[in-house]
């Protein structure tokens, strides 16, 4: 088992590493799936990939590349199917409150990132690459499903959700006055008719949601295991000392392992001929200026955190966008070469 993230601010190019790095795991003989939870869908553009199919075999490789997308509704109906208890699968599916939250609920996206990733293994994938969205807080894919698990095995929780239906049955003054107080507060917040609604469906949902949170668990457990997972913190020179520095001390917090910091778009080509005179003088004195601060901002990281990252690699600035195979090339020749 083996899981590769990688991470980054918005658009330094983590879908491009993603998929160079699933690549070249496929071409090495490694079965690999490439799974992306940006809903910008970059990563049909990067890999050419077909229309309307969350889960496909990437054409024109060599070696059995897969991508994946993290179809939110698909992967949440998916854990309501495997988990609720048997006969209330089309009562949770079909209730207007499971709509709202599959639809609205903000931070949905990440909710479901780390279950995606676990029906993934669960259905034989072995190797996993991870392309992460661009979010408001990078780490929130990893934090808020361990939150979520957190509350959902608070015993609060579990009361309500347990005794709801015995309340129903029975008038609030049967319960215990902890679930009273909850009941109550959450009345006055919500009104009546919706506490009840919510109160049902949760009754309902949560054997869903108790799994959920298991699951999640346990695959926050295999990210910090580090004989399985490696972080890869993408990053471009202008940004790289800062990102570098707040990603590894985000991901040393939460205990992730970080293997690589992938210096992505630099520009290090030394210029062939150069024009000394004119517009053409002017821009290639120009280029030189940044190829300069970009070989100095590398050497800053390299100075300052190769003891503590497996790898710094450094990758060109292509002559093009990063959209299929060609390009994908380039990029894993490097990430091989380091
Ligand atoms: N080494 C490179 N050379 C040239 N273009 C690149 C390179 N890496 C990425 N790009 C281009 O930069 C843009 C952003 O790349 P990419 O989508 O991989 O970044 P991202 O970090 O995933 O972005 P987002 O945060 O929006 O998800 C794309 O147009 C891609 O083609
Ligand atoms: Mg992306």
């Amino acid at each position: 088992m083996k899981i590769i993230v990688c991470l980054g601010t918005g658009g330094v190019g983590k879908t491009s590493v993603s998929a160079a790095t699933a690549l070249s795991l496929a071409r090495a003989g490694q079965p690999a799936l490439v799974l992306t939870t940006d809903p910008s869908l970059r990563l049909k553009t990067a890999l050419g990939l077909r229309d309307g199919m969350t889960e496909q075999r990437v054409p024109g490789v060599e070696g059995e590349l897969w991508a994946a997308l993290l179809d939110v509704h698909t992967t949440l109906d998916d854990a309501v199917r495997m988990n609720a208890k048997r006969g209330t699968e089309q009562k949770i599916l079909t209730h207007p409150i499971y709509k709202t939250i599959a639809s609205s609920l903000s931070g949905m996206n990440e909710l479901m990132a780390l279950e995606r990733i676990s029906q993934l293994m669960a259905r034989g994938y072995k190797t996993i690459v991870v392309d992460t969205a661009p979010s408001r807080h990078v780490m929130e894919v990893l934090d808020k499903p361990l939150m979520f698990a957190d509350l959902s095995s608070s015993n609060k929780v579990k009361l309500v959700s347990r005794t709801y239906r015995f309340v129903e049955a029975m008038g609030l003054m049967a319960v215990g006055r902890n679930a009273l107080e909850i009941y109550a507060r959450a009345e006055e917040i919500l009104g009546g008719s919706l506490v009840k609604q919510i109160l049902d469906f949760y009754s309902l949902f949560y054997p869903v949601a108790e799994a959920y949170a298991e699951r999640a668990k346990e695959t926050g457990a295999l990210l910090r295991d580090r004989s399985v997972t490696e972080f890869r913190v993408v990053t471009t020179p202008q940004k790289a000392m800062r990102d570098t520095e707040f990603f590894l001390a985000e991901l040393e917090k939460r205990k992730f392992p970080v293997n690589m910091v992938c210096i992505n778009r630099c520009w290090l080509r030394p210029l062939g001929e150069k024009p000394t005179s004119g517009l053409a003088g002017e821009v290639a004195a120009w280029y030189e200026n940044v190829s300069d601060s970009h070989r100095a901002a590398i050497e800053a990281v390299k100075a300052e955190y190769s003891d503590s990252v497996g790898r710094i690699c450094v990758l060109d600035e292509l002559p093009k966008d990063v959209d299929g195979a060609g390009a994908l090339r380039a990029l894993e020749s490097q990430l091989l070469a380091g």
